[in-house]
């Protein structure tokens, strides 16, 4: 395992482990996964080094707080524990209620990194952040984040906070490389890092899919991206993803990832449905691209132009009535 170069408390692994999964019904993996897998996954990524943990209060409505820190147990304090308020009242006092709730779910008397999970359209950062702050203050939270955040509403939430606002959780992978345009380069230059979600395309970037044979969960049957003219479209980057992924004797999941946190500010957060996936993730964190492989992946990404927003609107009606 790798890990971040950064001034934090505790140190951070380039692939950490995303739990949306746990206990959630719209990945569809059922009650022995939420019941066993999850716990074993979670045990597992510990065994290899992984010590970035990322769970939120909407996940599963609590349920993948309670799995991870259940799961976790005597090891919550030795990892890198983050979690996400979803900022429908933004104001102070609730904040605070919210954080204090999130750490009691995790059984965690300290949360490593709290996030607003989204920014609020109505509301600016002020009062949430004062909120942050008073957690801070009381020690519950250490570092404060924010997640889908454009680099304006970052900055200014690091105004209202008065520090450092350390990461930007956003959708990051070859298949959607928008954060690149500012809020990498922002993090590069500020000590700030990018935690990567969906890095692996919420698995299109596996290479398991195809416009034969796509997943039927409600997150990926009502996602663009999974559109049978969009999986057509990923053929060619699967196919570098497979080349690469045979020189490094690996996975083209692997090689997304390694390509991902490559950068020095980048961790990931794959998601798992299985023990098995969580190795080869964590595993792909000591894969090495040359600079030709990095480039050769990234052009492929650039001719990657997925249908989306309303001209992909057809395509999931359909979709959603061939079912
Ligand atoms: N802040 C936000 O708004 C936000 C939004 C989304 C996600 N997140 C966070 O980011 C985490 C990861 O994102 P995500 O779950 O959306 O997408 P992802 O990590 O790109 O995809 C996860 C899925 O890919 C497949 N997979 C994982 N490892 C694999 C491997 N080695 N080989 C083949 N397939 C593999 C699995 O699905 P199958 O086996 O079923 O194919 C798994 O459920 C979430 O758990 C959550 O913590 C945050």
């Amino acid at each position: 395992m790798r890990y971040l170069d950064v001034d934090t408390a505790k140190k951070v692994s380039k692939i950490g482990l995303g739990t949306w999964q746990f206990g959630s019904r719209e990945w569809g993996y059922g009650d022995s996964y939420a019941g066993s897998e999850a716990k074993a996954i979670v045990r597992r990524a510990l065994e290899l080094g992984v010590t970035l943990f990322d769970t939120a209060e909407i996940y599963g409505f609590g349920r993948s707080e309670r799995i991870l820190g259940a799961a976790l147990g005597d090891s919550l304090e030795s990892v890198f524990l983050a979690t996400k308020i979803l900022p429908v009242m933004p104001i102070a006092p609730i904040v605070e209620q919210r954080g204090v709730s999130s750490a009691s779910r995790l059984g965690a008397r300290k949360l490593d990194l709290y996030q607003v999970h989204q920014p609020n359209p109505a509301v600016r950062d002020g009062t949430i952040m004062r909120g942050m702050r008073a957690l801070q203050r009381t020690g519950l939270v250490d570092e404060v984040g924010v997640s889908n955040y454009s680099l304006r509403r970052w900055i200014a939430a690091e105004e209202a906070l008065g520090s450092r606002v350390l990461t930007n959780q956003v959708k990051y992978s070859l298949a959607d490389r928008r954060p690149e345009r500012d809020l990498v380069p922002y993090a590069e230059a500020h000590g700030r890092v990018i935690i990567a979600y969906s890095p692996l395309g919420q698995g299109l970037l596996s290479g398991r899919y195809d416009s034969y044979n796509r997943p039927s969960n409600p997150v990926r049957a009502n996602s663009a991206l999974f559109l049978p003219e969009n999986l057509e479209r990923a053929a060619d980057l699967i196919k570098a993803l497979r080349e690469v992924a045979e020189a490094h004797s690996a996975t083209p999941a692997q090689i997304a990832l390694a390509w991902l946190i490559r950068n020095p500010v980048v961790v990931a957060i794959p998601g798992a449905s299985t023990v098995a996936q969580l190795e080869s993730n964590a595993a792909a964190a000591d894969i090495d691209l040359s600079e030709e492989e990095y480039r050769r992946l990234r052009s492929e990404s650039e001719r990657f132009s997925p249908v989306t927003g309303a001209a992909a609107l057809g395509g999931l009606i359909r979709s959603r009535f061939n079912r």
